[in-house]
């Protein structure tokens, strides 16, 4: 059994997984209330919050259950949000003479993948596309990927949340945005779909030319033209990732990371293997499945084991 912990961001979350990749129990707590009226997450108020809810958050997910290894998110993230769980990681494993297993992000969306009952083998091409990251990956076996492309500018999540702010919508936008996008036309508008070399995208074009078209209307105008902007604007974000993955010309296809949920981008990737939705969004049910490839680090040489922001 291995307890996962998360908080690279603005979710306070804890998870026991089995070594079969079951989920036995698996906790989150989002802070997106306590950062909507900022628009967006304010570094320091995370890592306040997440020293705030670590402990009740972990206990809950143990719930009486005995763990073999301590799995955490090293990297990247928030520094201060990462600490918190690392440090909190370090006093558990050390206390119970447990080993102690970094690891990646990145590497926790991809192995929500390989969670009970999904399960899914290597070898496939994923799509990783979070509030912090959009990457296309060759994954070849469960312990390591090679990236095909990224982002060079903005995350597909950042341009939903962005776009929300511009339509004043609430924060996390991906979601808002995927709603009132059911109620709008997605041809009403057209947005660019930025022609990048490779296998890169880029995603800040976009979002001016969505900043430029809400800044020509009045208030009344926006309120009537909403559900259409936000239907198009999703359009352009979801084709841009779909058209992404068509390139790469692979057969076997996963998407995974927050805006995996997208009801939109699902939709048109239907032979794709999809997280499971409570699974795309941050949490440590990944975490710890991602610890079941990764080295663990013995008793007690984890001490001076650091978080980092970087990938
Ligand atoms: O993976 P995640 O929880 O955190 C990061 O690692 O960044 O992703 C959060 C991102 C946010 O930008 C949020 O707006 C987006 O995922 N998201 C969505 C949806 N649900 C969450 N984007 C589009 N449609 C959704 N339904
Ligand atoms: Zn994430």
């Amino acid at each position: 059994m291995i307890l996962g912990l998360e908080t690279s961001c603005d979710e306070t979350a804890a998870a026991v997984v089995s070594e079969a990749g079951e989920i036995v129990t698996n906790v989150v707590a989002s802070q997106a209330a306590l950062h909507a009226r900022f628009g967006g997450v304010v570094p320091e108020v995370a890592s306040r919050r997440h020293l705030e809810l670590i402990s009740p958050v972990i206990r809950e997910a143990l719930d009486g259950h005995e763990v073999d290894a301590i799995a955490v998110t090293v990297n990247p993230g928030l520094i201060g949000a990462l600490l918190v769980g690392v440090s909190a990681a370090k006093a558990f494993a050390w206390a119970k003479r447990l080993p102690l297993i970094p690891v990646n992000h990145l590497h926790g969306h991809v192995a929500s993948l390989y969670l009970q009952p999904l399960d899914l083998q290597p070898p496939f091409t994923c799509l990783l596309a979070s509030g912090g990251h959009t990457m296309l990956l060759d994954v070849q076996d469960r312990g390591s990927y090679r990236v095909l492309g990224t982002t060079l500018d903005d995350a597909a999540g950042e341009a939903f949340d962005k776009g929300a702010r511009l339509l004043g919508l609430g924060y996390p936008g991906g979601r808002e945005i995927d709603l009132l996008a059911r109620q709008g036309d997605p041809t009403a508008c057209e947005f660019p779909v930025a022609r990048v070399p490779g296998l890169d995208f880029s995603f800040s074009g976009l979002k001016t030319a969505l900043l430029y078209r809400v800044r020509d209307l009045t208030p009344g105008e926006l309120e009537a033209r909403k559900a259409d902007l936000a239907a198009s604007y999703q359009r352009a974000i979801v084709r841009a990732l779909v058209e992404r993955v068509e390139a790469t010309g692979a057969e076997r296809v996963a998407v995974v990371g927050g805006v995996a949920a997208n009801s939109e981008l699902r939709a048109a990737l239907p032979g794709a293997a999809l997280a499971p939705l409570p699974l795309c969004t941050d949490n440590a049910a990944m975490i710890a499945s991602a610890a079941r490839y990764t080295e663990a680090v013995p008793y007690p040489g984890y001490l001076s084991l650091d978080a980092r922001p970087t990938a």
